[in-house]
Parts: structure tokens; sequence; C-alpha cells
């Protein structure tokens, strides 16, 4: 077996997923699981659900249970303001839309200035509120319920949710932070305060709180779990999603930190994305033409096919064809990467379109939207 590392800010090696789930305490999304969401929702599971890349869940049968009984729950993400946002950075994004479409439910997308700071040396401040607003615009072109979501930046919501951090604070040690987190006496103290930031949302409401991120969050939920019930809530659901891997191969996570010819950005231009395709992403294929007719490529350690069957098709038949012709060798690695390149170049034309348009929408999911005045008025006793 080889060696693999996962936490909030390093995901390193070939990641076993089962095992994760062991070592992590978490609960595989199985079949029967499926089949009850599937009915819940009232149609087609999301193919990232379908797909298992949605792979992990804590209490997702107690949201389901809440749901049919009429009590509801609602929705909570979140984002480390970066200079580059990726298609990685979408994935939980893009389920978490799906799950408010289908559900009509609340929710609250907390951007974490504060940890961006802390975390990243490089920045300033005011990078890190620059690289927030870009953020901002590219989260709500992914389609949200601006009447049902609010989305905040920790350093303007402290206002109100200070007596509430503060509650959660006094249940976190340092202890625990150390052990979960690897903490030492050279962490800056502002890191250690942070976890119980990234809990709180999940206080905002009574009801039960999911939250779609990727594995690499969840040591955050066993905290939130530790404490959530001494304050008189629930402890949080989540659904875990894997990672979408680099370029370069099926190793490790789509990061901006790794460089920019290992990721696609979300403002790549359709050249940039075709060179980047085409120069670095790993492929399944054979080494000469003849030789991948004969013997056929491996989709499983492929890149362009799996960020295909991630995010880029949909449909299932077509899929399994790509993934039959591939194996048969009757798709060359050059045919697979222009479709990726494609389906990539379709997808980022028509996100950025929509992100034009969001400036103006800032204020209603920030503000003056439903639900945000409703959370601009709330005081924590
Ligand atoms: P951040 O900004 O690093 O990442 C945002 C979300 O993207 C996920 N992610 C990925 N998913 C799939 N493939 C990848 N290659 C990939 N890279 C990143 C992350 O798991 C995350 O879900 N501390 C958080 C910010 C935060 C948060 C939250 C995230 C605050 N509250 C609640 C999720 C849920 C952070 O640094 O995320």
């Amino acid at each position: 077996m080889k060696d693999f590392k996962v936490t909030p800010w390093e995901v390193s090696g070939e990641v076993d997923y089962e095992k994760l789930i062991k070592e992590f305490g978490t609960s595989k999304i199985d079949a029967k699981l499926k089949k009850r969401l599937e009915s819940a929702c009232g149609g087609e599971l999301h193919p990232m659900l379908r797909r298992d890349f949605f792979f992990s869940h804590r209490d997702l049968n107690l949201i389901l249970n809440d749901y049919e009984k009429g009590n509801g729950f609602f929705l909570y993400t979140g984002r480390k303001p970066s200079k580059g946002m990726h298609i990685g950075h979408l994935v939980p994004l893009v389920l978490t839309k799906w799950l408010q479409d289908k559900f009509k439910t609340n929710l609250y997308i907390e951007i974490t200035d504060d940890e961006g700071f802390l975390h990243k040396k490089e920045y300033a401040w005011k990078d890190v509120q620059q690289a927030a607003h870009e953020n901002i615009l590219d989260i709500m072109a992914v389609g949200f319920d601006p009447q049902k979501t609010f989305i905040f930046k920790d350093s303007e919501y402290i206002r109100n949710a200070y007596p509430l951090l503060m509650k959660a604070a006094r249940k976190i040690t340092n202890s625990t932070v150390k052990a979960v987190f690897g903490f030492t006496d050279s962490t800056n103290i502002g890191l250690s305060l942070y976890p119980a930031y990234q809990t709180l949302p999940t206080f905002f409401e009574k009801k039960r709180c999911l939250i779609p991120c990727a594995i690499d969050q969840d040591p955050y939920w066993r905290i939130q779990r530790d404490i959530a019930e001494g304050l008189g809530y629930h402890k949080t659901a989540a659904v875990h999603c894997k990672f979408i891997p680099p370029l370069q191969g099926v190793q490790g996570k789509m990061s901006s930190s790794a460089g920019p010819e290992t990721a696609i950005y979300l403002t790549d231009d359709e050249n940039t994305v075709k060179k980047k395709i085409n120069k670095y992403a790993f492929s399944g294929g054979r080494a000469t033409v003849e030789e991948h007719r004969k013997l056929g490529g491996n989709p499983d350690i492929d890149v362009p096919y799996q960020w295909l069957s991630i995010l880029f098709e949909p449909d299932d038949e077509k899929l399994k064809t790509i993934n039959r012709d591939y194996r048969a060798g009757k798709i060359l690695t050059g045919e697979l990467k222009g479709m990726l390149i494609e389906k990539v170049n379709e997808f980022l034309v028509e996100h950025r379109k929509r992100k034009e348009k969001m400036e103006k929408e800032m204020e209603l999911f920030m503000y003056k939207g439903k639900l945000a005045k409703s959370m601009w008025e709330k005081s924590y006793e």
C-alpha cells in the first residue's frame, strides 16, 4: 500500500478512500442510502453521487429522517479566499447547488478571510480581501438562490457572531486542536482559534446542518460533533467528496499551491485550457498509436477520463461508451483530451458569462436578500 496523507492543508500520495473512511470514522454512502436520497429528492441523483465521487458521509440518514418528518435541514459550505480558484474548489459548490435546488433549503457560505490571512504568510490583508471579492463572484455564478443563501466574510460577520464564537471557543482546548490539526508551539494563535469559527455556521439554525465538502475538511466536523450537543445544537452531518486530481496524475489533489500547470483555473481562457490539457494531462494511453490501437488505454489512471467522469460528462451512457472505446484502443489519447478540452471550455465560458452578471447581485447574497437580511438582524446571546 502506497503512503498517502489527507489534512485540511495537505493532500499527498494516492489516497485510499476506503481506508480514509475507517481512519476518519465516517460512513460510506452505500447503495441503500443512495436509494433513500433518490426517493427523497424525487428524481435521479446528481452524477457525482451516482458515480460515488461523493463517497462518504456523517449522519446523512438523520438528515433524511428530519426531512421526511418535515423538520427540514440547512446547508453550509465554505471557501478560504485565494487568488486562484480552480475547478476542484467548484466541485462541492456544484453539489451544494443541486441539494439546494432539490430540497429548497437555506444555505450559508463562509468566506474565511481570517483563515486565508493567517494561513498564507505571503498575503497582505488587502490581498485576501481582493481574492475574497473575486471568489465570491465565482461562487455566486454557480447559481444559488439569492433569497435563501447567505454568503459572509468572517471578518464582517464577527460583529454579530462574537458571542457564539466565544461559546464554541470555550469548549475547544489547545490539546484538541493540537491533536486534530497538528498545531505546535510555533503555530500562530489565530490559527488555534480559527477552528471554532469554522464550526460556527453549523449553529446558525436549530435544525440539523448538512455540509458538502471534500474529505479534507472533516477534522473540523469532528470537533463540531464533540461540542455541539453541549451547546444545545445537533451534531453536524456532512457529505464528503474525493479530490479532483491534478493534471499530472491521479495522486494528491488539484491545488493552487502545487503550481499553475497542475490545475485549471476558472479564469483560464480557451487556449490556456487547450495547452494545459494537451501538454500536462497524464494519459493512460500507450506510447505509440500502433500500440494503443492494439492494446488499448487505461481510463483508471487517465486524468482526462477521470475529469470527464467526475464532472464534465454527465451522460452515463456516453461515459460508458468512452470507457469501452478507450480500453479497446478505438479512442486515442489525443481524441480523449480533445473531448475534455471541449467540455471544460464550454463549462468555463458559461461560468464566466454568469460571473459577469454577478457584481450587482452581491448585495443580495451578502446583505439584502431574505436570508442575509435576517442574519444581520440576528444577535446571539
Ligand atoms: P478551501 O478554500 O481550501 O476549499 C474549498 C472547498 O473545495 C474543496 N476542495 C476540493 N474538492 C475536490 N477536489 C479538489 N482538488 C479540491 N480542493 C479543494 C475543499 O474540501 C472545500 O470543500 N477551511 C476551508 C473553508 C471552509 C469550508 C467550510 C469548506 C470554511 N467552512 C465548510 C467546506 C465547508 C478551506 O480552506 O477550503
